[in-house]
């Protein structure tokens, strides 16, 4: 039987099989970008597809995930049994790209043009430079092909320590050869001139990068292969993999933290928190940096909520209060089918301001929606359960230790904080104000925080363009200090108390 792949009204191609297959099985086997946030386990709802042709039946399973009727298939449920076409969303997830960049002296890692390129586990940010006159000629991103064998990093490791290894490895250096094609054409330039690159990213998605053994990264006591700090070459393009600090505080790290972020200049006590489906964070006091990281897990980047989503088009990313009504904003021209981190943010403040769900994070009066209690922002359709809410204070919880761990390494209290730094794409995006009030950040911080931008892909930048930022980064990885939470009794406890939306003392 033949299965044609559809994106954008193009036929991209047709693949054949003796037998039924599993429509996740066919995606993956012709290589298109396509997110699979729970691995293809049947229980995020998150791989719609539409689908015409031989199809085995939705079962009961599937009905719930997507509702009676639904004009969308699961693809890791649903199973092609003859001919059919599978249309796939043009899903146009774009990362962050701007941020800040300190000036260091002017020499250039290589001639000519240089890619800068900041590998995250949702989206891969990139950056062409004109090396000589540190002209940034172009900017690109896409979403990190690697998504169909899972959201997060774990789903990620746990696919290359399999036969799929290989799979993942030529999937990123595939995607990282045709980003940098588009970054060269965006800047009108042939993209054989593109010879040199800064690739950072985190310590698992550059040892998958690497082919790198990721065992050590599997299981405690976590290990990693290699710290990387390192020239390779990666698509015939000579690469520089700046130094990772801990296996689970990686090099997007050291990046951010030469980035020119206020951390390295602050005088006082500042903390630079980088939140994705791991909290990564670093705190500076004098000139010693300790580091941390804490399993969050995706929720606020949209998996594990039901009506989830990246930062796109449809995608509610913002929620208020004006006159007494609940109002919202929708990312382009679209009716509102999803909700980002950003948005979930600022709805648990409101509800938690407007008593509508109690300091535990209980409903008070919700709907009904897919059977499960829930509130609906505004009227547009999109619910938030009480499930969402349940998994959003796990991660918050999670992020919220991490900080106090690392406040309480140094001996302080949040009071003492003179800067509190947000990185990445989420962290530019949220409301301090509202990340306070549930608890995401200390109390009395929202007004000393500041957003950074893509602080990893500007460090990234900052060792293209100047050796001494490059050396910079070296010697910042090797002395700064990891602190271990998997085993710290501060950090469980703190997780307990920070559970509910105001912290119990
Ligand atoms: S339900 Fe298919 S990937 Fe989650």
């Amino acid at each position: 039987m033949d299965i044609k792949i559809i994106i954008d009204d193009k036929n991209i191609k047709t693949l054949t099989y003796d037998s039924p297959v599993l429509l996740s099985r066919v995606i993956r086997d012709s290589g298109c970008g396509f997110s699979f946030p729970c691995s293809g386990k049947g229980v995020c709802g998150k791989c719609r597809v539409r689908v015409t042709g031989c199809v085995s039946e939705a079962d009961e399973r599937e009905k719930k995930l997507t509702g009676e009727n639904s004009a969308f298939r699961l693809a890791c449920l649903t199973k092609a049994t003859g001919d059919c076409e599978l249309f796939l969303p043009d899903k146009n997830i774009t990362a962050l790209t701007d941020g800040l960049c300190s000036r260091y002296s002017h020499s250039p890692f290589g001639e000519g043009v240089g890619a800068a390129v900041d590998i995250g586990t949702t989206t891969v940010a990139l950056y062409l430079y004109e090396l000589e006159n540190e002209k940034l000629l172009s900017v690109h991103s896409f979403a990190n092909p690697q998504g169909i064998y899972g959201a997060d990093v774990i789903s990620r490791i746990e696919a290359s320590l399999g036969e799929e290894k290989e799979k993942l490895r030529a999937l990123i250096s595939k995607g990282l050869e045709e980003g940098i094609a588009e970054l060269c054409d965006k800047a009108n330039i042939n993209k054989e001139e593109c010879k040199t690159a800064v690739v950072t990213g985190n310590a698992a998605m550059l040892s998958i990068l690497l082919g790198e053994d990721v065992t050590g990264l599997s299981a405690s006591p976590f290990t990693l292969a290699d710290y990387f700090g390192k020239t390779v070459n990666i698509n015939g393009m000579r690469t520089y993999i700046p130094r990772a600090i801990s296996p689970f505080v990686g090099s997007d790290i050291t990046c951010a933290l030469i980035s020119g972020s206020d951390i390295m200049k602050n005088e006082k006590l500042s903390l630079l928190v980088d939140i994705g489906t791991n909290g990564e964070m670093a705190i500076k006091k004098g000139d010693e940096i300790i580091c941390c990281s804490c399993a969050a897990g995706p929720a606020f980047e949209g998996t594990g909520i039901r009506m989830g989503a990246p930062a796109r088009e449809g995608a509610i990313n913002r929620v208020w209060q004006e006159r007494g009504k609940i109002k919202y904003s929708v990312i382009g021209d679209k009716a509102a089918d999803g909700i980002c981190g950003s948005a979930l943010i600022d709805s648990l403040a409101l509800f938690l301001s407007l008593k509508m769900t109690d300091e535990t994070g209980l409903i008070k009066n919700p709907t009904v929606f897919e059977g499960q209690p829930a509130i609906e922002i505004a009227d547009s359709g999109v619910y938030i359960t009480q499930k969402d809410i349940r998994s959003a204070q796990l991660a918050k919880a999670a992020i919220r230790a991490g900080i106090d761990s690392l406040l309480n390494s140094c001996g302080a209290a949040s009071e003492d904080l003179g800067r509190l730094i947000l990185a990445g794409g989420f962290g530019s995006f949220i409301s301090p104000e509202n990340a306070e009030i549930i608890g995401l950040i200390p109390p009395g911080t929202a007004k000393r925080t500041v957003a950074v931008g893509n602080a990893a892909g500007m460090g990234a930048s900052a060792i293209l363009l100047s050796r001494q930022a490059l050396e910079k980064s070296e010697i910042t990885a090797k002395n700064a200090a990891s602190l271990e939470l998997a085993t710290s009794d501060f950090f469980m406890k703190s997780y307990i108390d920070n559970m509910y939306f105001t912290k119990k003392d």
